[in-house]
């Protein structure tokens, strides 16, 4: 009679739904993104992304020491620099934003890890992520001078303490490129972290008031993938996996959430997932207006992403999820 078999029996009890839950949302999962700036005491909260800040390194500090305190494992940092050029000098120079800030916080909080976003959309006047030809407008980067660029940034960010290298834009060999440039340096324990499926989605905008990385003209759509495809996310992964990735991101998280179960399917390397600035944003404009439970909101959002195979997420949430997991 009736059904034999009921699901329902394991969910009676929350002691018994604790004991047969698949995955589990840790601190350990967590990685926060910052904005560092030039300057001192400064916190400018970024219009786009309540409660994330554009911080001076001295406030970058006291910020790393409480996500440590918290028992998150690392940052990651983004720089926006006090000049912009067509050489991206901020990007690479030995007392770039993001060196100073690597420093500073290894000096400060030596057991955090300090991953440093590799890119020079923040640094290059027109803001996409690599060289120009010279009048272009279209933002038709070019590829292999810019790997020129991105290897002596990833190694000044190693000499400045960055204990972790990621690569954010989606160059074609970049991996190769920077291996090679940490290895010549010394850095040959330097993982590199790379963002091997990159999308070129909508959902970066909050991202590039925070970072003020806009392009300005064109799109990133040369460089970054297109959201249709899902294959090619699986033909950048074994690249990069080729050229030796220590571990490798999908982003954005959560309308990739596929990507990254794919990506998990066919790799024993940690698999990342940025969950990214516009996520992060409409979570936070829908709760401002009591429209949703932001905390069971975040906390379920996130362990999907660990569901879909994530080992790692980068998120705005992070604090604000581990208060909530103490809870
Ligand atoms: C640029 C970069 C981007 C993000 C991190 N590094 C996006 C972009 O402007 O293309 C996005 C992060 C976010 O939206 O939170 N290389
Ligand atoms: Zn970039």
């Amino acid at each position: 009679m009736f059904p034999i078999t009921r699901p329902r029996r394991l969910r009676q009890h929350p002691q018994l739904r604790r004991m047969v839950r698949e995955n589990v949302l840790t601190a350990s999962d967590l990685i926060y993104p910052l904005f560092a700036v030039p300057g001192e005491s400064v916190a400018k909260e970024v219009t786009s992304m309540p409660g994330v800040y554009q911080l001076s390194v001295d406030k970058i500090v006291d910020e790393a020491k409480e996500v440590y305190d918290l028992g998150i494992p690392g940052i990651i940092l983004f720089g926006i620099p006090e000049d912009k050029d067509k050489d991206a000098t901020g990007a690479w120079h030995d007392c770039g934003i993001v060196q100073k800030a690597a420093t500073a916080v290894k000096a400060a909080v030596p057991d955090l890890i300090v991953v440093a976003d590799t890119c020079l959309c923040e640094y290059t006047d027109h803001g996409h992520c690599g060289y120009l030809e010279v009048g272009d407008l279209t933002g038709k980067v070019l590829n292999d001078p810019t790997l020129e660029l991105l290897k002596k940034t990833a190694v000044s960010q190693a000499k400045a303490g960055a204990d972790i290298i990621a690569p954010s834009g989606m160059m074609d060999g970049f991996v190769t490129a920077i291996r090679a440039g940490l290895d010549e340096a010394g850095f040959t324990d330097t993982p590199i972290l790379s963002y091997a499926a990159k999308y070129a989605s909508a959902y970066y905008g909050p991202f590039r008031d925070a970072a003020e990385s806009s392009p300005q003209f064109g799109d990133r759509r040369t460089y970054q993938m297109d959201p249709g495809n899902a294959k090619e996310a699986l033909k950048e992964v074994e690249l990069d996996i080729a050229e030796g990735a220590d571990m490798l991101m999908v982003k954005p998280a959560l309308s990739y959430m596929d990507i990254i179960w794919r990506v998990k399917e066919i790799t024993n390397l940690p698999v990342a997932a940025y969950n990214v600035s516009g996520e992060y944003s409409m979570v936070k404009a829908a709760a401002l207006n009591n429209w949703i439970d932001e905390k069971k909101v975040v906390l379920e959002t996130l362990t999907s992403f660990k569901r879909a195979g994530a080992d790692l997420i980068l998120t705005y949430h992070a604090k604000d999820a581990v208060r909530w997991l103490a809870d």
